[in-house]
């Protein structure tokens, strides 16, 4: 038998040799808490395909925002559920729409956090596109920027830190940054949802958000799951239209799309959406005593964070954070 000279066991022999040598780190700074702030709850209402998770009236919409700033999360990203769409989605522009209250509301209860703001249509037109549909029921490309500049720079002028569309139309991210920059908003990031997948992972996330297609699939606007190379294309395209941040969504099945992006564009801050279906079904599986929840979404996180994520949206992150706070008061640190 011969003896091995290269022992890499000799590095897990213990935790704090483990905690030594460990590459890749997770802390509550790098999670972004989805919020749904809702015009037609009267109370917090839990969605029932995402247990946890709440849509929220606007007189308690402080309430999450304040337990992510205890919790020393990077931020949170509202989505709004309003209580009139038309085909235009006038409410995502409305001065007084839900998201542009949510922000006051937030602010007046002392958040002073990062808050993002989700810029699409879906939410707010009553076919539930992303965007503005042609009589032949097309979503129209170049109309629906108009609208997206238009709701990014109401979300600005109500106080976003940051605004995120996501609704994958050519030319979104430079139509928004133009729309920014005219009105003095020149220094107000933006978030691409740069290569979202059309994926069966959003299920829960129509449920809690209202925003399912009344016909017809997003699939002439979020990208064929099949596609790699066109993922760095795409990305490639919101860098060059001025986006800040990139993102790659869903997150779990596309792994290898993150760690394209962050080889492609390492001076790029790269974000991961750790989507609905996601959690749903690590939810379920725990409730059946299937999975162990902590150790599962821990370590699916840092697998997010090793993939190159800096930064990942998740409907756990409150849950996450506070297990690492255990964590590290386990350590003594
Ligand atoms: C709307 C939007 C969606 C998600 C974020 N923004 C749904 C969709 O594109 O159908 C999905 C988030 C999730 O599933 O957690 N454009
Ligand atoms: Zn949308």
């Amino acid at each position: 038998m011969p003896i091995p000279h290269l022992r890499p066991r000799r590095l897990r022999v213990s935790a704090g040799v483990r905690t030594l040598v460990r590459e890749t780190t997770l802390e509550p700074r790098n999670l972004i808490l989805p919020v749904f702030v809702s015009e037609v709850d009267p109370q917090p209402t839990e969605i029932s395909s995402m247990p946890g998770v709440f849509r929220w009236p606007l007189d308690r919409v402080a309430e999450p925002a304040a337990a992510a700033a205890e919790a020393g999360l990077g931020g949170l990203i509202l989505f709004g559920i309003p209580r009139a769409k038309d085909a235009r989605g006038s409410g995502a522009d409305a001065e007084d729409g839900v998201v542009q209250e949510a922000i006051h509301r937030i602010r007046a209860g002392g958040y002073e956090g990062v808050i993002i703001t989700d810029v699409c249509l879906c939410e707010y037109t009553e076919h539930g596109h992303c965007g503005l549909v042609s009589d032949g029921g097309e979503v129209l490309n170049d109309e629906t920027n108009d609208r997206l500049q238009s709701v990014a720079l109401s979300h600005a002028r109500a106080g976003a830190d940051i605004v995120a569309p996501s609704g994958m139309m050519d030319g979104m991210v430079a139509a928004i940054r133009a729309g920014l920059d005219g009105e003095g908003f020149s220094q107000l990031p933006l978030m691409s949802y740069s290569v979202k997948y059309a994926s069966a992972y959003y299920g829960p996330f129509r449920d809690a958000a209202d925003g399912a297609p009344s016909f017809g699939d997003r699939r002439s606007h979020q990208m064929d799951p099949g596609n790699r190379g066109e993922a760095l294309r795409e990305s490639s395209l919101d860098v060059e239209e001025g986006a800040d941040i990139l993102m790659v969504k869903p997150g779990l099945a596309y792994l290898d799309i993150i760690r394209d992006a962050r080889e492609a564009f390492p001076d790029m801050p790269l974000a991961a959406y750790n989507v609905s279906g996601e959690y749903s079904m690590v939810k379920a599986a725990a409730e059946r005593g299937w999975l162990d929840e902590r150790s599962v979404v821990l370590e699916t996180l840092l697998g997010f964070r090793r993939a190159g994520a800096g930064l990942i949206l998740t409907y756990h992150a409150l849950d996450a954070a506070r297990w690492l706070a255990e964590e590290s008061v386990g350590k003594g640190a």
